[in-house]
């Protein structure tokens, strides 16, 4: 037999929905196959009758939906322990939790553990690709991309650079942060489905020689992404103004070192004037959402249709461990809430348009990943929106994919994944029980 052809339902978006009713953004099919074929790329996907004959082995996912995976542009693999820390606001979560917790990653071996249940984690909530930061230790960028490359996943991540306003165990300096990152590229950047993100971890931790040192990195390497914090917390952003008092506003800080551009990720970008905003949407750079991470920090509210009117370009993600879920289905239902706070109705299917092909919009991949097309590798979500008691009973009111998207979003977490794919290959149920 040649192949693998996965039979279920089967939803993929090409472009974000203009509104609930624009079926002209994704193609639904009822009864479809998915056929894997070369280095685990997507060679048809089409009604499953059309493969009548096909000497494939078939898997069988129905009653269940499969979608593109999920992907995270802004996860902190380091901050898996520091998960529901309790603290009133953004810096004292910081200073109290978080640089603490992360100068463990100074021990390789730590590193390489949590590593390793991080991707297990990733692979449980159907997450399979993410933007990841990794604590200021060369050391453990390295054990997170040795264990990207085992499991054969398309991640970006990068060392953070800090050499201010943390404890002297996780300061670099502008020539180290510079060298470290320019070798990670040098090793990773481009190697399997690795890429290497210059990662300054926000103003606030970077002198103006680090800066400099960053503006550098991003010249040298015009076309290696970039991720960083912006404007999450007013407390955050007074520090800025003091830190850079030359500059207008937080936003023209990076704009000034050159770090606008579109494969640049801004963590949160909560509190943006209207100059920041068209400073944002020039530029192509995208501001990433993180909803229960704003929540549990009580950070503010992403008015995504502001955004929108504005041009930028945005994007969803867990910021696991200011986040509190690693489920990008939690993840949507928070930004949900928090739209209808600001006076936003966001549609199911918008939704989960944002959570794969958005994404893979926003981290520049979607030539890849993102959608179930042709060409694309098969990294695949197989979505169960019956998977517990209070879902099953809710399902027996649903009656269109909208409102089935939509319970999955609401009620639906790790349990609602009932397989994930990452080139083709099962890895949910590969993955030991705990
Ligand atoms: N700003 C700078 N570092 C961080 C971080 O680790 N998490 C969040 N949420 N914001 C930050
Ligand atoms: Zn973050």
């Amino acid at each position: 037999m040649t192949g693998k052809l996965l039979r279920g339902r089967i939803l993929s978006f090409s472009r974000r929905p203009q509104g609930p009713g624009d079926a002209g953004a994704y193609v639904y099919l009822e009864d479809g196959g998915v056929l894997i074929g070369e280095q685990g790329r997507i060679a048809r996907v089409a009604d499953f009758s059309e493969f009548t004959g096909a000497d494939v082995a078939v898997i069988d996912h129905r009653p269940h939906l499969i979608t593109a995976g999920f992907i995270d542009p802004h996860i902190h693999f380091v901050q898996m322990q520091v998960v529901g820390s309790y603290a009133g606001s953004l810096l004292e979560w910081l200073n109290t939790y978080t640089f603490i917790e992360e100068q463990r990653f100074a021990d390789p071996a730590h590193a390489a553990r949590i590593a390793s249940l991080f991707f297990d984690e990733l692979i449980r909530h159907g997450t399979t690709s993410a933007a990841a930061y990794c604590s200021v230790h060369a050391a453990s960028a390295e054990a997170f991309f040795a264990e990207a490359e085992k499991r054969n996943m398309a991640m970006f991540a990068g060392k953070s650079m800090m050499d201010r306003n943390c404890p002297d165990a996780l300061r670099d300096t502008p020539r180290r942060g510079y060298d470290e990152t320019k070798a990670l590229i040098e090793k990773w950047h481009g190697r399997g489905r690795a890429q290497v993100a210059i990662t300054p971890r926000f103003a606030v931790t970077s002198s103006h020689a680090q800066m400099e040192a960053i503006a550098a990195l991003a010249r040298e390497f015009p076309e290696v992404p970039i991720q960083t914090h912006l404007s999450e917390n007013h407390d955050e952003i007074a520090f800025v103004g003091e830190l850079f008092p030359e500059h207008e506003d937080y936003t023209s800080v990076y704009s000034h070192y050159g770090l606008l551009r579109p494969k640049a990720l801004f963590g949160h970008a909560i509190h943006l004037s209207a100059w920041e905003k068209a400073m944002m949407a020039e530029t192509g750079a995208v501001a990433v959402s993180c909803p229960t991470s704003n929540l549990f920090l009580g950070s503010g509210l992403y008015d995504l249709f502001a955004a929108d009117r504005a041009g930028m370009r945005s994007a969803l993600a867990t910021d696991i461990g200011g986040g509190t879920s690693y489920s990008m289905l939690q993840t949507l239902d928070a930004f949900y809430k928090v739209q209808q706070m600001c006076q936003n109705r966001l549609d199911p299917l918008t939704a989960l348009y944002l959570i794969t092909r958005g994404n893979a919009e926003a981290m520049g991949l979607a030539d890849r990943v993102g959608s179930v097309a042709p060409g694309k590798y098969a990294d695949l979500v197989v979505l169960d929106a019956a998977a517990t008691p209070a879902m099953r009973v809710k399902m027996e009111r649903i009656s269109s994919l909208a409102e089935e998207a939509f319970l999955l979003q609401t009620l639906g977490d790790d349990r609602a994944v009932a397989e994930t794919y990452v080139a083709g290959q099962p890895v949910k149920s590969k993955l030991a029980a705990h």
